[in-house]
Formats: structure tokens, C-alpha cells, sequence
């Protein structure tokens, strides 16, 4: 054995790499290309998590990806993930069946920082499938929602067939804890809705900036000229929260894939305050 291998000390954190092996429990195919799936560990405890968190799951032989936690965090049994077709991984994800396993490591990454919404208004955006890591936090805000002033969530889609979670919005807009408005781009003929940008909603429904919490997920380019929106109306920065996606490998803050500037995502984000990232969203393919 040479000096390197006798001195080589494994990372205390190796065995986070092994995924920990999971059950599908329910499926639920929530749009053409997208699915929801339920897992349960084979065995051994559940996983708790925080509302943001994500964790990365293997298909075997095919790949390990990360993915939002989707599901309600009061429900500690079955760990949801909503899944969109967009590659091999996750078209093998969408592909499973009940009974079928997965490996599951995590959970990972920052949190919506929830404590910063006590006593102040909550103000949720969510674009296309943005809405799958946002949904634990409205959970979240409806089973807290004696602490906070007010909670809104603004949801815009491509089209009305891209709704996520249609039942869901149905029933949190029969609640009277949540003010839900929804936009899409392009209507259908049956759709009687509004259409346009997201940012369209935010004036009627923004009530009292400087005591708002923003929390936003999304494709980029709406993220931006959202929280641009929000600040200018006088939200502050500190409160604007985005969560971000970058390539990932370990999930672990080791192998440098998901690099933004300064941040690893896997290790400092997802969530992070867009008075750190309001520079970087600016700088093109970064
Ligand atoms: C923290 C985090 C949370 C995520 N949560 C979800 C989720 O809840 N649901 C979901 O469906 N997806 C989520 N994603 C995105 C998901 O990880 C990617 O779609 C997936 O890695 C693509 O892998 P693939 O093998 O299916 O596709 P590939 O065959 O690798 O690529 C297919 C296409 O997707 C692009 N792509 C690959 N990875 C990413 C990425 N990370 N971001 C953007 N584009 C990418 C490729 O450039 C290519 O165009 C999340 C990503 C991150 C970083
Ligand atoms: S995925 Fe390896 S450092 Fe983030």
C-alpha cells in the first residue's frame, strides 16, 4: 500500500453518497409530461424535511438527479416529488410504477426562511413548475396562518393544460387563508381566466410592500423581472426570496457543478435572498 492510499482518510460525510433505498407508493401523473410520485423507505425511518429542501434521486442504472420536495411537511410518512419528462432521468421517473424503487439521499439544501414571515404578509410566485417546491411552504402557511398578516400566491403558466395541482388551487381559493390569482400566457378557447405575466398580478394584490415576505420559484427570466417588481414596489431586497436550479453531481457542496458566482446551490441554496443574487441573475448563461 503506498503512503497516499495508508493516509487517504474517507470524508466524514461519505455515506451521505449512497442513496438509501425507497418505495413507490403512489403515482399520480398530474400533467401530460409530468408526475407526481410517493415514496416510502423500504425501511427504517421517514424523512423529514424543511419546506425548499430537495434531494437527489437515483434511477437504477440510469442516473441521479436532484428534486424539489413537493409533498405537505406535516406528513412525515410518504416524501412527494412532482416530477417534469425533460431527459433520461426524469422521463425514468416519470416512467415508475407503483411498487417500483428508487434511491433517495438528502434532504439537501437551504429552506424557505419561513421564521421571517411571522407577523408579516406572505407573498408566494411560483411560475410553470415552480409551484412543486412552493407547495410545501403554502402547507406550511396554512397550518401557521394565525402568525402571519396575510398570505397570497400568484401562479402563472404557459397554458391552462400546465396547471399543476388544479385541484389543490381549487380548494386553497375556496379557503379563505390564501389569495390565489392566476395568469396564464396563452389562453385556451375554454379558459376564462386572465392572461399575461405574473408580474401583471402583483399591484392589486401586493397590499403593504415593506411588511411583505417574498417567496419565488420559477424559470429564471421570471424570477427576475418578478423580484425586479417586488423590490420596486417597495418590498425589501432581504425579503425576496428565489430558489435556484444548476446542474448537479454530489448534492454535497463537493464537486462544483452547481456553481453561481459565489454560492454552490446544493450547498447554500436552492433558497437565497436576491439581495445576494440580484447581480448574478443579470450576467447572461452564468
Ligand atoms: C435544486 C433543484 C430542484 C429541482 N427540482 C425539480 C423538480 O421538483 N421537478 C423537476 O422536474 N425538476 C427539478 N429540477 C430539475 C431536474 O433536476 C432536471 O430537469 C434534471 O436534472 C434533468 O435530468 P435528465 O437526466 O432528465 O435530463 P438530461 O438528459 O440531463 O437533460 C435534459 C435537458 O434538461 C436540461 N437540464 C439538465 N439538468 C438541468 C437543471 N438542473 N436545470 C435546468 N435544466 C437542466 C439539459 O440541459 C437538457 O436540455 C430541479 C433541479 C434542481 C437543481
Ligand atoms: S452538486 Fe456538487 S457541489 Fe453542488
Amino acid at each position: 500500500m503506498t503512503a497516499i492510499a495508508r493516509s487517504y482518510q474517507p470524508p466524514a460525510a461519505e455515506a451521505d453518497m449512497l442513496p438509501r433505498p425507497f418505495r413507490v407508493v403512489a403515482r399520480q401523473q398530474e400533467l401530460a409530461d409530468c408526475v407526481s410520485l410517493e415514496l416510502a423507505p423500504v425501511e427504517g425511518a421517514p424523512l423529514g424535511f424543511v419546506p425548499g429542501q430537495f434531494t437527489m434521486l437515483y434511477v437504477h442504472g440510469v442516473g441521479e438527479i436532484p428534486i424539489s420536495i413537493s409533498g405537505d411537511p406535516s406528513v412525515s410518512e410518504r416524501l412527494v416529488h412532482t416530477i417534469r419528462d425533460v431527459g433520461a432521468v426524469t422521463g425514468a421517473l416519470c416512467r415508475l410504477q407503483e411498487g417500483a424503487r428508487v434511491g433517495v439521499r438528502g434532504p439537501y439544501g437551504s429552506a424557505w426562511p419561513l421564521e421571517r414571515a411571522f407577523g408579516r404578509h406572505l407573498f408566494v410566485v411560483a411560475g410553470g413548475l415552480g409551484l412543486a417546491p412552493l407547495r410545501p411552504l403554502v402547507h406550511w402557511a396554512l397550518a401557521n396562518r394565525h402568525r402571519l398578516k396575510s398570505v397570497a400566491l400568484v401562479y402563472g403558466t404557459r397554458s391552462p393544460d400546465n396547471l399543476l395541482f388544479l385541484e389543490q388551487l381549487r380548494a386553497w381559493a375556496a379557503s379563505e387563508g390564501l389569495e390565489l390569482g392566476i395568469t396564464v400566457d396563452r389562453a385556451t378557447a375554454d379558459w376564462q381566466g386572465r392572461v399575461g405575466l405574473v408580474t401583471d398580478l402583483l399591484p392589486g394584490m401586493l397590499h403593504d410592500p415593506a411588511e411583505t415576505v417574498a417567496m419565488l420559484c420559477g424559470p429564471e427570466p421570471m424570477m427576475r423581472f418578478a423580484a425586479q417588481a417586488l423590490g420596486s414596489a417597495g418590498v425589501p431586497q432581504a425579503d425576496i426570496h428565489l430558489s435556484m436550479e444548476r446542474n448537479m453531481k454530489c448534492g454535497l457542496g463537493w464537486c462544483g457543478h452547481c456553481q453561481l458566482g459565489p454560492f454552490l446551490i446544493c450547498r447554500d441554496g436552492p433558497v437565497l435572498p436576491y439581495a445576494e443574487l440580484h447581480r448574478l441573475l443579470t450576467v447572461w448563461e452564468l
